[in-house]
């Protein structure tokens, strides 16, 4: 089958990166048909739904995703859909919902959903209604580049999730908490599969922890400021995560008695948060060359760190090299970097 992500626009590189591990991690295999901005066209040629639902619920960067049934000439859709078997499709109720990716489409999009609803509604039972607010069927039309793709929604990312995690919400906050979405997507980049065990050395309000529970792996989290440790624990409690080990110690000393499947972290960038007099540069070298012995060898290591660290520099000298970044303006003075490493 066919599907269409609709991605982020948020970031130019992260939303494919992520499809591209959790498809990776949950073993899901496909060929890419299209990329666009703000759209990815994947065939998957062994369809197994639990398989694409397990993607759709670890996914932060991607608004939707949807079986596409129909893709024309947008001049042509309504002859298509008039040709189209709708019953097969919708249930019980149904909605269409046309979005314009671009400038291009001079097409009307409130009376394309109208005439096309009108053609869904002469091909299916007199028992079918529409249900704008909760259909059971909802149908996606996107309008890109003169083409219309239309499908079947089959997952849509719930926006509330990361609105109701954002930092200040949860019952411990201390500024310089990373976003809940940016946090799952460094999680997924790992690839890190439920079950496996997922540390962050430098857990602050335990942001990252949260996610990486949130997707299943056990988590274990160090900081060492007494106050974050204990304000971690609160808030994984407050988010319903029990499989968890945190404890205060400093990154660079850190000791496990098994290591870990990955490792994602946000060490401070010595601005607000604490470096405790230490140079950053000589922080994130000696915790690196310390975290490299607690990571199991095809282990990932997803870190943030400001661009004006040269990480080539902090890495020289330990086994991890760098497979993957993106960088991700913050504002005029900061840009994060975000990468990949794994053992040499
Ligand atoms: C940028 S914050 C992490 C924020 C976290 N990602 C969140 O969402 O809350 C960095 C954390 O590193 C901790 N830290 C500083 N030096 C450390 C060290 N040597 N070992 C372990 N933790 C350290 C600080 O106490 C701070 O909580």
């Amino acid at each position: 089958m066919e599907i269409a992500l609709l991605l982020s626009k948020e970031h130019s590189t992260l939303p494919r990166a992520e499809v591209d591990a959790v498809m990776d991690c949950e073993g899901v295999k496909y060929h890419l048909k299209m990329e666009q901005e703000g759209l990815l066209i994947l065939d998957i040629p062994h369809k197994n739904p639990e398989d694409l639902e397990r993607v759709i619920e670890r996914l932060s960067y991607t608004h939707e995703v949807f079986q596409i049934l129909l893709q024309v000439d947008e001049n042509d859709l309504l002859t298509e859909a008039e040709k189209y078997p709708w019953d097969e499709i919708v249930s019980s109720s149904y909605a269409v919902r046309v979005k314009k990716m671009d400038k291009k489409s001079k097409l009307n999009t409130s009376k394309l959903e109208w005439d096309l609803g009108g053609i869904i509604k002469s091909r299916v039972s007199d028992q079918v209604r529409v249900n704008l607010e909760n259909p059971s069927t909802f149908l996606r039309v996107v309008l890109k580049d003169g083409q219309a793709i239309a499908g079947n929604q089959i997952g849509k990312i719930s926006k509330k999730h990361f609105f109701n995690l954002k930092p200040h919400k949860r019952p411990f906050f201390y500024p310089g908490s990373m976003s809940p979405k940016l946090a799952r997507c460094m999680v997924n980049l790992t690839r890190i599969k439920k079950g496996q065990a997922l540390l962050d050395p430098f857990c602050g309000t335990g942001g990252i922890l949260i996610e990486a529970g949130m997707v299943g792996a056990r988590v274990i989290g160090t900081d060492i400021d007494y106050k974050m440790v204990n304000g971690t624990k609160k808030n994984l409690e407050h988010c319903g995560i029990s499989n968890y080990q945190v404890f205060q110690e400093d990154a660079r000393k850190l000791e496990l008695p098994h290591k870990v499947d990955a490792i994602v972290t946000d060490p401070p960038y010595g601005i607000s948060a604490s470096t405790r007099g230490e140079k950053s540069h000589d922080l994130y070298h000696q915790a690196m060359k310390s975290l490299q012995g607690l990571i199991k060898e095809d282990g990932l290591l997803c870190l943030a760190t400001p661009h004006y660290l040269d990480l080539d520099e902090i890495l020289a000298g330990t086994k991890f090299k760098i497979i993957e970044q993106h960088h991700i303006r913050m504002h005029k003075s900061l840009t994060r970097v975000i990468s990949l490493l794994s053992l040499v």
